[in-house]
């Protein structure tokens, strides 16, 4: 895989520069979406480094740059818990973004998370993207990621079977997910690498020898799944901090 297969990379010097480029972009990109379509399509990571570019998005003025009546959001991957729990990805953007723009509920497409399994969840899931894209294969405008040190990206852990054997699916099911909680739903690198744009924020030393891995190590999906992010027709970028990039 080529360099310029492995996405741009961009360093900042801390997690807070990285917040305001990823706001920045992500409002240009919906912007751009919007005049070229009428309408921008998002999914959003979950864990902890996204955070900070969900309150800047929250704060005027950066708020009042999008129009979010526009605005479609999803997730990338979600934990199998209830939507108000401290672990669901849904509820820390609502928490930090959502209730503090005014985005229709209708445009808000959490996964179904309760009253069922997880399989059941990611079929749910598939329908609900396929009927909001009114396509077998949905391309959203931008797709937001996080990097684990094992080098995992939303749900996609080394050794597990979407990593191993990628499925044609849109979402599955994640059991014994080694991050907590072990069961979770997660886009899959078909819905992932059908994007039209790809942006991963990374930050931390705790994630500097996979991101090396990662960008500059031999390929290898099954143990390194971030690397089998490779959009076919979009733009792949990292956003990552001086701490996460010292060993590349
Ligand atoms: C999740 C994520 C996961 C995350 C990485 C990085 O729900 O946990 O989607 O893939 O992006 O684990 O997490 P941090 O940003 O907390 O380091």
């Amino acid at each position: 895989m080529t360099e310029h297969e492995r996405g741009e990379l961009i360093i900042l010097p801390d997690p807070s520069v990285l917040a305001a480029e990823a706001a920045q972009r992500f409002i240009a990109l919906a912007q751009a979406a919007v005049a070229d379509h009428g309408r921008f399509t998002v999914a959003l990571s979950g864990g902890s480094t996204p955070r900070a570019l969900y309150e800047r998005l929250a704060q005027s003025p950066l708020s009042e740059s999008v129009d979010w009546a526009t605005v479609h959001v999803f997730w990338g991957d979600e934990r199998m818990v209830p939507p108000d729990d401290i672990e669901s990805n849904y509820r820390i953007a609502r928490e930090t973004l959502l209730a503090h723009v005014p985005i229709p509920a209708a445009n808000i497409y959490p996964v179904p998370t309760i009253g069922g399994t997880a399989e059941a969840a990611a079929r749910a899931y598939e329908e609900t993207l396929i009927a909001a894209f009114g396509s077998e294969l949905p391309r959203f405008d931008l797709i937001l990621l996080g990097l684990g040190p094992d080098g995992h990206t939303a749900a996609l852990f080394p050794g597990q079977p979407e990593a191993v054997r990628p499925s044609a699916a849109l979402a599955a099911a994640v059991h014994n997910a080694p991050k907590p909680p072990p069961v979770r739903i997660t886009c899959t690198y078909r819905l992932i690498n059908a994007a039209a744009n790809v942006l991963f924020l990374v930050a931390g030393t705790d994630k500097a020898l996979a991101l090396r891995e990662v960008l500059r190590g031999s390929v290898d999906v099954a143990r390194l799944p971030a690397q089998g992010v490779r959009p076919e027709q979009g733009a792949l970028v990292w956003l990552v901090d001086t701490a996460a990039a010292k060993e590349l």
